[in-house]
């Protein structure tokens, strides 16, 4: 006899409920859910292990997705580039002109060496090789004894392209010769960054951090779009992390998902805590041992009171967050756009996720940034240099990261063990929840269909 449990509901206070009781005008897009349900059924294992599903996605996903290759401000004058590359495909993403980005297949049409190896600066892309050297625009400028070929039509003689399209201060690119149109790409982001105080054009790359992991690629991103983790993984923040009130938004027909995680709640996973224990907690990531002499202000639940501090220590700053709900403020408001990048959005933090494979299945990178909004009359560094750390490597050793380092050394504790475990795995593969898991399903879903011939959006 199966043994099944009636579909249960997230514990309260909701999302929505606790956007009913903001002071301030609550922007329609935290009011947009997503409804569509994802139906439970397992993963299979083989999709992170298997070299030929690595494979596939090689001939089917990335030559044909639009991508982030890097931020507008890696590239500022003419002549910056930066090296994109995943899996075998590179390409030199290139400042022309003031105007003009271009993304370069990263391979000389002579013998076919790569270009560059790092990111850099050029006024042309010269080959180590023999010499032949391309223009900035990827034409060809010269080729070393040229009576040797004068079979080489010099017009046609270019560096091929990717398609290239910017938004939010990011450059995409599209390897495919007919890629699907980029404004349908991007989905409804353009209208949920058109909040005020949202536009990623706005902010500055001032963290860039690279992590090489022992796993798959989809492992590591999957590890990073549920809250549901935090009760297990990050202990310490179920204090004041409301992991399972998250609310995930799949949206029919789309494959952006949301997630919006409410802080200056306790877990129910926990004790119970008080309102003071609370906002407590929730300060001590910043402050420290600190935190235990702070009172909570008389009347206040902690949560308006962390958003209050919040939303006073930015305006000291000179950001313009006086309207801005708690929401906004201090939630983990997060979306995955299709397939590798994770974004936040609003003033609850500034991070920005890339996931890419690496040489073989069970091995990929996470890069980390930091995009920093830049108040009236200030300026923010661009960090256009990624921090490098290997597979054993702590967070710690990349101070930029504050004190999110030890939170992803949290994270990293499981990714290897992840991908060992499914190699192990005697089962079909994961089974996920239905609620605090549905992106994930989704993802897979809008992966299969992605990859299949002309796939339909699930
Ligand atoms: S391979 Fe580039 S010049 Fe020969
Ligand atoms: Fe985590």
């Amino acid at each position: 006899m199966a043994q099944l449990q009636p579909a249960g509901h997230p514990p309260e206070p909701s999302i929505q409920a606790m956007l009913d009781a903001e002071t301030r005008p609550v922007p329609d897009v935290l009011r947009d859910c997503g409804t569509a349900r994802v139906p439970a059924r397992p993963i299979d294992r083989a999709r992170y292990t298997s070299p030929s599903f690595a494979a596939r996605e090689a001939a089917r996903l990335w030559p044909r997705a639009w991508q982030m290759a890097c931020r507008i401000e890696d590239i500022p004058e003419p002549g910056d580039y930066v090296v994109y590359t995943v899996g075998a495909l590179s390409f030199l993403v290139t400042r022309v002109s003031s105007t003009e980005i271009a993304a370069h297949v990263n391979a000389c049409l002579h013998r076919g060496r790569m270009l560059r190896e790092a990111d850099g600066h050029a006024t042309e892309f010269r080959c180590p090789f023999h010499g032949f050297s391309w223009n900035l625009d990827g034409s060809c400028r010269s080729v070393v004894n040229s009576w040797d070929f004068p079979h080489v039509d010099r017009e046609t003689f270019r560096l091929p392209r990717a398609h290239v399209a910017t938004w939010g201060g990011f450059v995409f690119i599209n390897p495919s010769p007919e890629p699907e149109p980029f404004d349908g790409f991007l989905e409804f982001l353009p209208a949920h960054y058109a909040t005020r105080g949202w536009d990623l054009s706005a902010r500055v790359k001032a963290v860039h951090v690279r992590k090489h992991h022992r796993c798959n690629w989809k492992v590591a991103l999957e590890a990073f779009i549920e809250s549901f983790h935090v009760t297990e993984t990050h202990r310490s923040a179920m204090s004041y992390l409301g992991d399972a009130m998250t609310q995930y938004d799949v949206w029919e027909g789309a494959r952006t998902t949301r997630m919006i995680s409410p802080r200056g709640l306790a877990s129910p996973n926990g004790p119970p805590r008080s309102e003071e224990e609370v906002f407590r907690a929730g300060l001590r990531p910043a402050l420290g041992a600190a935190a235990d002499a702070m009172e909570l202000p008389a009347g206040q639940t902690a949560r308006a009171a962390l958003a209050d501090m919040r939303r006073q220590a930015l305006m000291a700053e000179g950001l313009d967050v006086a309207d801005a709900t708690d929401c906004e403020l201090i939630d983990t408001i997060q979306y995955h756009v299709f397939p590798n990048l994770v974004l936040w959005a609003g003033w609850g933090s500034y991070l920005v996720y890339r996931f890419l494979p690496g040489a073989t299945a069970d091995a990929c990178t996470m890069e980390i940034m930091f995009l920093l909004p830049v108040a009236p009359g200030k300026t923010v560094q661009a960090a256009r240099e990624a921090r490098d750390l290997g597979p054993d490597d702590s967070h710690g050793l990349a101070p930029e990261l504050g004190g999110f380092a030890a939170v992803f050394d949290e994270d990293m504790s499981n990714l290897a063990a992840l991908q060992k475990g499914l190699n192990a795995m005697a089962t079909t593969g994961p089974v996920t929840g239905l609620v605090q898991e549905a992106r994930i399903r989704h993802f897979h879903a809008c992966l299969d269909a992605f990859m299949a011939e002309d796939g339909p959006r699930p």
